[in-house]
């Protein structure tokens, strides 16, 4: 579960809102002061994302408008000097490890209000025209906030999984602009066990410097390689148009193309983030919530196409999407199909097929048609099969998945 959560969350425009609705400065931070979100159950998250088969969630602790979600030592704008007060990523951390959930921090690199960094997406470039070039010591300032923040997140709140760096810009990349070395040493000198994401080395190719990589709302179309190296990667999605609450968007994908969205992915290697943007008040806008409710009845019963599934080398059959876990192949239906379904490459491979929403045997049909079915092709018969729904294909001991 990816969480887009911060002051953006009042005026409800999405997390963008500073730059792209040109907020002055002043009159952006005052909504600090407005910030009381007296609805947030971390712990009610927490089961939302359970109930949903989610395993581990990423929480904004700043995002570019550079307001922090947790209290910082080195500014003061920040939660807990709103009229809520309290430290919401401390309160987000120890809610999610009490569910057994594993804890990620997102923390972005830009910060649009700090005049030691300067960049084309920020209000005051996009009024003025002009990038304000921020003096040396403004910019090591700037730097220097970015590193102690990230020094307080990895000592203080326990462990920490997963961070989620955001983002360097193209402009950035050469200069040594962010401190990325001595902030990768801090980061894992303090937590060993950690993922760190590519977005900071920005060079895609450079595997050294990252532990996953994060394609942005797609499904790639094969596993995920540098340098003919695989890497971890995991694709971020929103489940409407915008990431942080926006109140006019209720254009919120269809439950098929989320679920087809994680099959494709652990398809290729790769794990789903799927976005929440909670409101003003802390709640998480009812038709997300609706959606993951939904997500979790489907996850009840193809789970296990799921988890500590990955890539096939089969053909899967029209319309359809395998995963695979040593001899066991699950078929995702993209669509529901005509009726009989050809399997490629299954003849005399097959030990059982299971439909597994409804738990009924699949019959393999033998002597049937006028098609062309090819040798190594198995024609077989499930019933009443919805989109989203999953075949499960035992193979024949010793059948090379
Ligand atoms: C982009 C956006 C940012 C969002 C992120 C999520 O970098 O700038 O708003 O948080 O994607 O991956």
């Amino acid at each position: 579960m990816f969480i887009h959560w911060g002051l953006y969350a009042i005026p409800g425009r999405g997390e963008w809102t500073y730059a792209r609705d040109r907020w002055e400065k002043g009159e952006y931070e005052a909504l600090a002061k407005r910030f009381n979100p007296t609805a947030f159950d971390p712990s009610e998250w927490a089961r939302l994302a359970k109930g949903a088969g989610m395993k581990y969630a990423v929480l904004t602790t700043r995002h570019h408008d550079g307001f922090c979600m947790f209290d910082s030592h080195w500014t003061n704008y920040k939660i807990t000097n709103t009229p809520y007060g309290k430290d919401v990523v401390r309160m987000y951390a120890e809610a999610f490890r009490k569910e057994g959930l594993r804890v990620g921090f997102y923390h972005s690199l830009p910060d649009w209000t700090h005049p030691g960094y300067a960049d084309r997406e920020s209000p005051e470039f996009i009024q003025r025209g002009e990038l304000h070039t921020p003096t040396a010591e403004e910019h090591t300032a700037f730097r220097e906030l970015l590193y102690h923040h990230l020094e307080q997140l990895t000592t203080e709140y326990g462990t920490i999984d997963l961070l989620f760096l955001d983002y360097t810009s193209r402009w950035k990349a050469d200069a040594d602009y962010f401190g990325r070395d001595r902030l990768l040493e801090m980061i894992y000198r303090n937590q060993p066990g950690i993922l760190v994401d590519d977005r900071l080395a920005y060079f895609k190719d450079n595997v050294r410097d990252f532990d996953y990589y994060t394609p942005e709302i797609c499904v790639p179309n094969q596993p995920q390689a540098v340098k003919g190296r695989e890497v971890l990667w995991e694709t971020c999605a929103t489940m409407n148009d915008h990431w942080g609450y926006c109140r006019s968007d209720s254009n919120y994908k269809p439950l098929e193309t989320l679920t087809a969205g994680l099959i494709g992915c652990v398809s290729k290697n790769g794990n789903l983030l799927l976005n929440v943007g909670p409101d003003e008040t802390g709640r998480i806008p009812e038709r997300a919530a609706e959606l993951l409710r939904e997500f979790g009845n489907w996850f009840s019963f193809a789970g296990e196409a799921v988890e500590g599934c990955g890539a096939s080398e089969f053909r899967p059959p029209f319309g359809c999407v395998y995963t695979r876990k040593g001899r066991v192949l699950y078929c995702y239906f993209l669509v529901a199909p005509m009726g009989d379904v050809i399997l490629p490459q299954l003849k005399g491979k097959i030990e059982s097929i299971v439909l597994l929403r409804t738990g009924e045997a699949v019959p393999m049909v033998n002597d049937w048609g006028f098609e062309l079915l090819r040798n190594d092709e198995q024609r077989v018969r499930p019933r009443g099969v919805r989109a989203g729904d999953v075949m499960k294909i035992v193979l024949i001991d010793g059948v090379d998945a």
